[in-house]
């Protein structure tokens, strides 16, 4: 259930007692996690307590040797995060006698707890946290102590999951579903000790801490593939209603009024400048924002790569409200902006999926979170998270517009009703999948292409052209419609498949002049535009028609036909759709 996180390599160590004395069991392997079961159908690991770990290859290449959990004289150890004083601690070890099998900076833990033989295990642990700099997820299994597990996180989240046949720690609650629906969240710093019947969560200094058990109610099958073949035809076609689950209960029913209760509107009177900070497709759903309501709210609003934010010092105020937006709420630079902000003054907001996640419990004290309600997304590439996001960025647009008067009521009610009747337009939008299917075909051995859009299609165009990349490596480009003049033209010939957005409303006779300067040059044009177009089929190659709808929705209903589009790409290519090579769904590291 966690392979989404990393699939380069998997391991499982367990603990078995033999005459009162543990054991450990240890099986790894190179590949997905079904070659590690293969490997234990074969050669079971005995035991009745035990660790598991999927890997995202950082330090050392994919082999089995790098493969977690790394064991060292009795000491088993997986590990999510980065050892940033790595070299420096390992050079230590080394001169002192440590001999090192990977060439994981992970290893170092098992080191450090290991030689440590003066201390009880949560003592070892909490002295090898000491020493070490970065983030970490960490989980340890010990021989000498073969009842316990003992574990601890700083920047990244781990889970406690409570069950009366026994009690689990993961790094996604959603994982564990199927055994519970208790859990707690450990907070930086935390170590805890569990037990088959109980678990103890101490801070830092070893104090006993009382932290109470949140319920979450959410069906094991949501995280099912059910009857599809892929998860992400499936978070495609469940956009529709992922989209209602974001507008419904915020909504009053006269559309008069809108809610969002997790939003701590005090934090926000004296606002004057909003940064959105993201990474990937979630800093696409930034952008498409900043052009739907940096207008209703009147304040100037500026999107950043979160992995460029953190590092370039910005000048925040308190008048400023940094926005992360986020699917897992995990993403390494996306939680070191905020924390960056949040320590100079800024106000953090997020915007977010995963419940309880790193980001999340950042903003807590702060403006909060904005939970986009998409559900469960396991395919590596996102797609109803950009939507939602989009719609959960929208709705805090126009609660400040409402709370500080900078919208009329008639525009207010107009736009609450737009999006409502998205999800409705987002279904008239998958009868396109036949036409899409014959393009694909069409597409799919070209070795690079090119997506235009103009205004909010420009992120959109990004957006499309990120999908196609990721899922079935084709190179492609998003570019501004206007700028194509400026450089990207000299790309242009018969081979080069280009994807057009000319929608009505978004300079479209500007895009019509674009598709006739790419045709004189004989590029093949894809265009995605208005169903009721009758001239533009005349100019290109092919036409995907989507619904004439109001500026505020084009954008979000224009990139279902790139989804679609990347989806066969990768089908027809044979490419592993749901997990794309050298990808993972979070990336919990710099
Ligand atoms: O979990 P996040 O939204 O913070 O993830 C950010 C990116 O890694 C993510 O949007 C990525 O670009 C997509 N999965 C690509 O489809």
């Amino acid at each position: 259930k966690l392979e989404y996180r990393g699939y380069d390599s998997a391991g499982i160590a367990t603990l078995y007692k033999k005459h009162k004395l543990g054991y450990t069991c240890l099986e790894r392997s190179v590949g997905n996690v079904l070659k590690l079961e293969k490997l234990l159908i074969k050669k079971p690991c005995l035991g009745s307590i035990g660790i598991a770990h999927t890997r995202w290859a950082t330090h050392g290449n994919a082999s089995k040797i790098n493969a977690h959990p790394h064991y060292v004289n009795g000491i088993s150890i997986v590990h999510n995060g980065i050892i940033e004083n790595h070299f420096s601690l390992k050079k230590k070890l080394i001169k002192n006698g440590s001999v090192f099998k990977s060439n994981t900076d992970s290893e170092i833990f098992a080191h450090l707890i290991s030689i440590d033989k003066k201390h009880d295990l949560f003592s070892s642990v909490k002295n090898a946290l000491s020493i070490v700099k970065g983030s970490y997820a960490l989980v340890v299994l010990d021989e000498k102590n073969p009842d316990i597990i003992v574990c601890s996180s700083r920047m990244l989240t781990l889970v406690i999951g409570f069950s009366e046949h026994g009690n689990f720690v993961t790094s996604d609650f959603s994982s564990i579903l199927s055994y519970t629906n208790k859990f707690i969240f450990l907070e930086d710093g935390d170590v805890a000790i569990l037990r088959v019947n109980n678990v103890e969560i101490r801070d830092i200094n070893g104090k006993l801490k009382q932290k109470s058990i949140c319920k979450i109610d959410s069906s094991p099958s949501n995280v099912e593939k059910g009857c599809y073949k892929h998860f992400m035809y499936k978070e495609i076609l469940e956009q529709p209603s992922s989209i209602y689950n974001t507008l419904y209960g915020r909504i009053s029913e006269n559309s008069f009024n809108l809610t969002l209760k997790e939003v701590n509107l005090s934090k926000l009177s004296n606002i004057n400048r909003i940064i959105i900070v993201a990474c990937g497709t979630s800093y696409h759903a930034g952008l498409v924002a900043k052009y739907q309501i940096e207008n209703i709210i009147k304040i100037p609003i500026e999107v950043e790569l979160a992995s460029e934010f953190r590092y370039r010092k910005p000048y925040l105020t308190k008048q400023s409200l940094v926005i992360a937006v986020s699917q897992s709420g995990e993403t390494a630079d996306t939680y070191a902006s905020m924390k960056f902000s949040k320590l100079n003054g800024a106000h953090i907001c997020s915007v977010c999926n995963v419940i309880g996640s790193s980001l999340t419990r950042l903003s807590s004290d702060d403006v909060g979170t904005i939970y986009t309600k998409a559900g469960f997304e396991i395919s590596v590439a996102s797609t109803k998270s950009f939507v939602t996001q989009i719609v959960a960025l929208n709705l805090l647009g126009l609660y400040i517009a409402k709370n500080h008067c900078t919208i009329i009521n008639d525009e207010f009610i107009k736009r609450v009703q737009l999006l409502l009747s998205l999800p409705e337009l987002m279904r008239k939008v998958f009868s396109v999948e036949k036409e899409i299917i014959k393009i694909s075909k069409t597409l799919v051995n070209n070795s690079s292409m090119i997506c235009l859009g103009r205004g909010a299609l420009f992120p959109i165009a990004l957006e499309g052209a990120l999908k196609i990349k990721e899922l079935s490596y084709i190179h492609a480009e998003g570019y501004a419609c206007g700028e194509i003049k400026h450089g990207l033209i000299a790309l242009v010939d018969e081979n080069m498949p280009i994807i057009v957005f000319a929608c009505h409303g978004f300079g479209y006779n500007k895009t019509i002049g674009n598709i006739n300067e790419i045709k004189s040059r004989n590029g093949k044009v894809i265009v995605i535009c208005n169903e009721d177009d009758m001239q533009i089929s005349k100019l290109v190659n092919f036409v995907i028609k989507i619904p004439r709808s109001d500026m505020l929705l084009t954008p979000i209903i224009a990139v279902l036909p790139l989804q679609i589009l990347s989806y066969y790409l990768a089908c027809f290519k044979g490419v592993n759709v749901d997990q794309p090579r050298n990808l993972a769904k979070s990336v919990t590291v710099d």
